[in-house]
């Protein structure tokens, strides 16, 4: 027979009875209690915790009804066995009200004993598991509620954490907004400059055409103010006659100050987009730079294929033809010797307006054709070139005008296209 993991306190004050059954109890429990009457029962009962009490009734000190009273009023449901007389059937009554959960009649059948404690030892285990699945579970449950109130902890700390990084955020997008503010504000600014430093060069070229426009009319001035002089020492200085010079003289000057004024006009850029036509302002540029390019032997050769209307600003698109032919003249001023050759095409392709200008000075290198857009970008030497013009023409084209600007080489030199 397998020994039970039982704890039992037997309560028996006939010796031999108490001996003899406990060496039964002994093979079948692991622990067996003694006691000879309720009241060392009761003691042992504190002290020991036993599985089960096996206890007879009429003990002296204090018998087995009243230690089984006490055991139920200190809260405890231990199992109990009740060992009496048959005759003492009063006492099993009230024991059963007391809640006792089995009894034996003396003299004791053995197999009776063994049986009723492999049942109590069966429901003690039962109990015993029960317990353990109880205390799992409320240890499960325990462990729950930890992980939850730490996961509470983890979703305030995250919401702080991001609520921290999203004012960073914020921050960051703030400070990334002045410094694009800033950016902007500057390259305007640098823009603005390379504008103003790229009409520099060209008013050279401008300055020139006034020299040579004026140096005509100038020489007229001269002339007539001689003649003046002239009539009025030989007293034949008649009233019409004076009347007639200074109103020739008018002429002129009205015509060298409409000189200025054009000028003056090239050099205020547009505020607003207007209409016009590409052909007129192809003329009235060239009329800038023809006294300047015939000084150099170049030939000007100009062709109207058809003219086209466009929106934009016009001063500032004839500034860019200007930049091209300057830089047209420079190379082949640099580059050849004779037949130097300027060639302009005004045509329509695809229903927008296109104007080409070649010249014949060997083109440009494909060494450098990356870069030729490039603000400050020269090949020229010392204060000849600034290496804004190309920039601002594509500025002024493809930012200001949404067109578009781009260059090529043919046979004989380069050419730049302008479409819009
Ligand atoms: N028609 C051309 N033929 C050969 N080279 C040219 C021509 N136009 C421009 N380039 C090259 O492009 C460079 C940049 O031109 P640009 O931006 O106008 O600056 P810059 O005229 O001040 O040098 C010039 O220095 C020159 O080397
Ligand atoms: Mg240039």
């Amino acid at each position: 027979m397998v020994k039970h993991d039982l704890k039992i306190l037997f309560v028996e004050d006939d010796d031999l009875m108490r001996n003899t059954i406990s060496n039964v109890l002994k093979k079948n429990a692991e622990t067996v209690i003694l006691a000879s009457n309720g009241k060392e029962g009761l003691e042992l009962f504190k002290q020991e915790k036993p599985d089960i009490v096996i206890t007879d009734i009429m003990m002296p000190v204090m018998n087995g009804l009243e230690m089984i009273h006490e055991i139920r009023r200190l809260g405890s449901n231990v199992k109990i066995i009740v060992v009496s007389a048959y005759s003492e059937k009063e006492n099993f009554l009230k024991s059963i009200a007391l809640g006792i959960n089995n009894f034996l009649i003396k003299p004791i059948s053995y197999k009776n004993l063994l049986n009723i404690l492999e049942e109590l030892a069966n429901i003690i285990q039962l109990e015993k598991n029960v317990e353990t699945e109880k205390q799992k579970k409320l240890q499960a449950q325990e462990q729950l509620k930890i992980a939850h109130a730490e996961l509470e902890n983890r979703v305030v700390e995250r919401t702080q954490e991001l609520a921290v990084a999203n004012q960073q955020l914020i921050e960051f997008q703030e400070t990334l907004q002045d410094k694009i503010a800033k950016s902007v504000t500057e390259i305007r600014l640098k823009d603005h400059i390379m504008m103003l430093q790229s009409r520099q060069a060209v008013m050279g070229e401008m300055i020139g055409h006034i020299a040579h426009q004026w140096r005509q009319p100038l020489n007229t001035i001269g002339l007539l103010t001689q003649s003046l002089l002239f009539s009025y020492r030989n007293s034949n200085l008649s009233d019409e006659m004076l009347e007639d010079r200074v109103n020739k003289i008018m002429v002129v000057l009205e015509h060298m100050s409409e000189t200025i004024d054009d000028f003056r006009n090239f050099f205020n850029p547009n505020r607003e987009k207007i209409n016009f036509s590409v052909e007129s302002v192809v003329q009235k540029t060239l009329s800038f730079v023809e006294s300047s390019f015939q000084k150099h032997k170049i030939e000007l050769e100009l062709d109207i294929e058809d003219d086209c209307q466009i929106n934009g600003y016009e001063n500032e698109y004839s500034q860019v033809l200007m930049n091209l032919l300057i830089n047209a003249k420079d190379a082949l001023v640099d580059k050849i010797e004779n037949n130097r050759k300027i060639w302009i095409r005004v045509s329509r392709r695809m229903g927008k307006s296109c104007v080409e200008i070649g010249d014949n000075a060997g083109g440009i290198s494909a060494k450098i054709k990356d870069k030729l857009f490039d603000p400050y970008f020269t090949t020229k030497k010392d204060e000849n070139g600034t290496g804004l013009g190309l920039y601002i023409c594509k500025t002024i084209i493809e930012t200001k005008m949404n067109g578009y600007i781009d260059f090529s080489n043919d046979k004989n030199g380069a050419v730049f296209t302008i479409i819009i």
